[in-house]
């Protein structure tokens, strides 16, 4: 079996649960899997707080040593490629690597070739398996089971590798997964709904950043109308169903995709994400380097 964590598409239905099980009773016991004198690395290429941090705090938590490198300070400056970087802390000898980069699929070139078992910490808009694992464990912890659950994801859906992986996990642990939002973010690969019945019939919330960037829609809307038109305001929260709740990977923008009041509504799991998201990473760093 491999010890890498590249796509929760890899995984049974089994092993995900156990490793949802795994981490939940960390949270519960303050028990961690003692990992001294392992050296974790994590590598970066691509901007991070949450995920890089949570990994950083879970392996100290579990005793190990922790190697971080910043891109921005190495030998790529000199022009080092990505295979040769990642390379040389193979040869250094580390006992897991947890990779960040924006190309998708970044981890075909390396399959084969180093030793040190791989955990993707999100590759372009490809997967984030810890990220789905942390909003798993959290929709777990409210509800007790996903069977028979409507999730509806919202906001910059197209781009985004937190709705692409669970878009298929969710659907194979038996929840029905809708999309809403502007036109430029809907694809043909999931189905849509209008905004506001979406929320309205949903147990689960879940809004996606909307990234500066995306030009056309900016044309279009000022943040303001965009907020008013899909953004989860006040108003919205509370039509929700009285046991539903809302996530956010996040990092979020307060006033465009949700208000900045509801970040931390009665409804809101945003901050306890985070806090699941540390247990999930000894979770799956525990999984790659013990035998
Ligand atoms: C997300 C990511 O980087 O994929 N954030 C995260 O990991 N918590 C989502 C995003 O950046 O919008």
């Amino acid at each position: 079996m491999s010890k890498n964590l590249l796509a929760l598409s890899d995984l049974g239905v089994q092993e995900i649960q156990s490793m949802l099980e795994e981490a939940q009773f960390f949270r519960e016991t303050g028990l961690y899997p003692r990992l001294e004198g392992k050296v974790a690395c994590n590598l970066f290429f691509e901007s991070s707080t949450r995920t890089q941090y949570s990994f950083c705090v879970a392996q100290n938590k579990m005793g190990m040593r922790v190697v971080s490198f910043d891109p921005a300070s190495s030998s790529m400056n000199k022009g080092e490629t990505f295979y040769d970087t990642v390379k040389v802390f193979d040869s250094l000898g580390v006992d897991v690597m947890v990779i960040r980069h924006q190309e998708n699929e970044y981890y075909r070139e390396l399959l084969g070739h180093i030793r040190a078992p791989l955990v993707n910490g999100g590759d372009g808009t490809g997967n984030h398996p810890t990220q789905s694992l942390l909003d798993l464990l959290t929709i777990r912890q409210e509800f007790g089971r996903f069977e028979g659950l409507k999730v509806s994801i919202i906001g910059d859906v197209r781009y985004s590798r937190v709705a692409r992986t669970n878009y298929e996990v969710m659907r194979r642990l038996g929840m029905e997964v809708v999309i809403a939002g502007p036109e430029e973010f809907l694809t043909p690969e999931y189905p849509d709904e209008d905004v506001d019945k979406a929320i309205a019939t949903s147990d689960v919330v879940m809004m996606l950043r909307i990234q500066k960037e995306r030009q056309t829609l900016w044309q279009r809307f000022t943040e303001e109308q965009y907020h008013s038109a899909y953004g989860l305001t006040a108003e919205r929260v509370n039509k929700m169903k009285e046991k539903a709740i809302i996530l956010h990977p996040a990092p979020f923008n307060r006033g465009v995709e949700i208000a900045s009041e509801v970040v931390e509504c009665d409804k809101s799991r945003i901050f306890r994400q985070m806090e699941n998201g540390v247990f999930v990473r000894m979770a799956a760093i525990r999984r790659a380097v013990e035998d």
